[in-house]
């Protein structure tokens, strides 16, 4: 796929996207703090259960979010003419690469679920920890008509949350072998909101097969210290990150080194078998890292069958 470096106008935008997106977070949080004291009469709500009124209107805005149609030209419209213009331009062409057993790590509204109706997707796992979400999620389900593949996991990722969800389901018997449950593992935005990254990232490798892809397509720390980053970048992540753009946007960090703790998690078995991971949009305090690394060992398909 073809990308240009965007013109100084479209850099400068670039560097304010996010605080807008922060702006709009915000207006989220407040409502949610009015309605609790002025409808709900809950007088001392935001300052006995600021995280819970934090969770919630988080969801609220994540909803309003993921639902509004964007003015740019969508993912297909890209894939048509071959080239990436945002962030969601990068992700049908990893997803298309799901198959067999899959995770789904925070898969929010369900935005991407339109790149999951593969045959060789045989049940799709999603870990989602905001119940906000749910309905949304449900909804999108249905309406991709994956009712019978796909499963709401009502839980973080984390694997002591994790863990107990996938044995109600009865998905732990290969892993107890120490062979890993999952074929594929997808991370699309969710990586910058686990708790722990690193300790998260080694235990989704533990999840996976022998032969299993873990599917990355995640906002990072800006690489201002090389050639491709931005020294500018990456100062306005420093200030969103002051503004509170962690809080107000569900724990989301815009300073993660993803690459690093993602090509570390395989160590203890010598590495990856294969690492293919580009870097995007460098000059920007949302730069990407997006591909596809997979496990050694023979993988379980062919799943087409
Ligand atoms: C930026 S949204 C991305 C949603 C979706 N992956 C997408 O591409 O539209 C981040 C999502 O990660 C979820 N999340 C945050 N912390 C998580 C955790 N510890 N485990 C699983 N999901 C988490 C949030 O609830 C939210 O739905």
């Amino acid at each position: 796929m073809s990308y240009s470096e965007p013109t100084t106008k479209e850099w400068i935008r670039s560097l304010f996207e996010p605080g807008q997106l922060l702006f709009w977070a915000m207006t989220y949080y407040v409502r949610e703090n009015v309605d609790a004291v002025f409808r709900r009469g809950q007088v001392l709500a935001p300052l006995l259960q600021t995280t819970k009124l934090r969770d919630e209107a988080f969801g609220k805005f994540w909803v309003a979010f993921s639902t509004t149609p964007s003015d740019e030209p969508g993912p297909q419209q890209s894939l048509l003419e071959n080239r990436v213009q945002g962030s969601s331009d990068l992700i049908p062409p990893i997803l298309a690469r799901a198959e067999g057993i899959v995770l789904d790590v925070g898969p929010g509204t369900g935005t991407q679920m339109p790149l999951l109706v593969s045959p060789n997707i045989k049940a799709i796992y999603g870990a989602e920890p905001c119940h906000g979400l749910h309905a949304e999620l449900r909804a999108k389900v249905e309406a991709e008509g994956l009712a019978k593949k796909y499963t709401i996991l009502p839980c973080s990722v984390v694997a002591s949350d994790l863990i107990p969800a996938m044995q109600k389901e009865g998905l732990l018997i290969n892993h107890n072998a120490g062979g890993g449950v999952f074929d594929t593992i997808i991370c699309v935005r969710v990586l910058c909101s686990v708790p722990d990254m690193n300790r998260t990232i080694r235990e989704l490798y533990t999840l996976l097969r022998p032969g299993g892809k873990l599917l990355v397509t995640e906002h990072v720390v800006n690489p201002w210290m090389t050639p491709k980053g931005s020294i500018v970048a990456r100062l306005f992540q420093a200030t969103y990150g002051f503004l509170g753009w962690s809080w107000y946007l569900g724990d989301c960090c815009m300073n993660r080194d993803t690459e690093t703790a993602l090509k570390k998690a395989a160590d203890r078995d010598g590495g990856w078998e294969s690492v293919e991971l580009d870097r995007w949009f460098g000059g920007s305090p949302l730069p990407y890292i997006s591909g596809v690394l997979t496990k050694k060992g023979t993988p379980f398909g062919p799943w087409d069958m």
